[in-house]
């Protein structure tokens, strides 16, 4: 781990956290990295997103004109910021970004996210094998909602120094490897995935934080020590209140995205266009890579 993290060292924490918390309050719209051709990225963009992904953890850009294959340019987006070997899900399309919609289509039905309900906090594939850890993350908008579908994003190094503050015992308990178990996913009676048990918080090869997490309330195991339960319930009231300077509000409009170290979010929920051409459309991206990490976690991989 980087020295910031060690609970021991609080004088790397102090200088570390003070650095961090000076970039609030965020105005998103200067923090936009606007994308003049999104075809041929100019070097000085690409720049400017892994500086933002450096600093908060999250870019946000928008491409000025909406290419034709706009899907294929967002896959090229992410390879050139170092996203290259993304994850495949369950209901991954064919290329393997997800196409994010309202959906009826077999095996999606019971996913939140292929509805338009409201999907509560959380970090993207925290049932995932402790190998196959998602570490970045791209999601780009092609059709907003009618209304709502608002992203909320809060940097989950933010929510560690919270908790440090509040009490470093907390950090200490969600870094115990049994901190949180996800039960199995069980689809028409059969397990298409068995239950994950896994520290909240761990550091990959280059020491950079990762955290794994879901407010959901029904099946989650937590550790039954008292810090582990009083850290769920810290996080719990933040969720609550949803009022921390910290948290990141903003309804992703046609052409914009979002490209982050798998931070925190949750979206609103939101009501479709009636027309099915005018329906909420999203490509998703999830990886096993940070943005521009220095070291590649997967070096013999080649992009699928
Ligand atoms: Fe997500």
């Amino acid at each position: 781990m980087k020295p910031h993290f060690n609970l021991n060292n609080n004088d790397a924490y102090q200088a570390w956290r003070e650095q961090k918390l000076a970039s609030y309050p965020i105005n998103l719209q200067q923090h936009f990295i606007e994308i003049a051709n999104a075809k041929s990225i100019d070097a000085k963009s690409l720049q400017r997103i892994t500086q933002s992904c450096q600093q908060i953890n999250i870019a946000f850009y928008r491409f000025i004109r909406k290419p034709r294959n706009e899907k294929k340019w967002v896959h090229v987006l992410g390879k050139q910021v170092g996203l290259l070997n993304l994850d495949n899900n369950l209901c991954a399309d064919n290329d393997y970004l997800t196409s994010l919609c309202v959906t009826e289509h077999k095996g999606q039905h019971d996913y939140i996210p292929y509805t338009n309900k409201r999907l509560s906090w959380h970090t993207d594939g925290y049932y995932n094998k402790p190998n196959e850890q998602i570490r970045g993350m791209l999601l780009h908008c092609s059709r907003p909602a009618k209304n709502g579908g608002e992203s909320l994003l809060l940097d989950h190094e933010i929510l560690y120094i919270l908790l440090r503050d509040e009490n470093p015992n907390y950090i200490a308990a969600l870094q115990q490897e049994h901190a949180m178990t996800i039960p199995p996913n069980i689809l028409r009676g059969k397990e298409v995935r068995p239950a994950r048990t896994g520290p909240v918080f761990s550091f990959d090869q280059a020491g950079n934080l990762h955290m794994r997490y879901s407010a959901r309330l029904k099946n989650i195991e937590w550790a039954k020590d008292k810090d582990t339960q009083a850290a769920v319930n810290f996080i719990r009231q933040l969720w609550e209140r949803e009022d921390s300077p910290y948290i990141l509000r903003y309804t992703l409009q046609a052409g914009e995205g979002l490209i982050c170290n798998n931070v925190l979010h949750r979206r609103t929920d939101f009501e479709d266009d009636d027309r099915i051409e005018y329906k909420r459309l999203l490509y998703r991206g999830r990886y096993y890579d940070r943005v521009n990490s220095l070291q590649s976690l997967y070096p013999d991989q080649t992009c699928r």
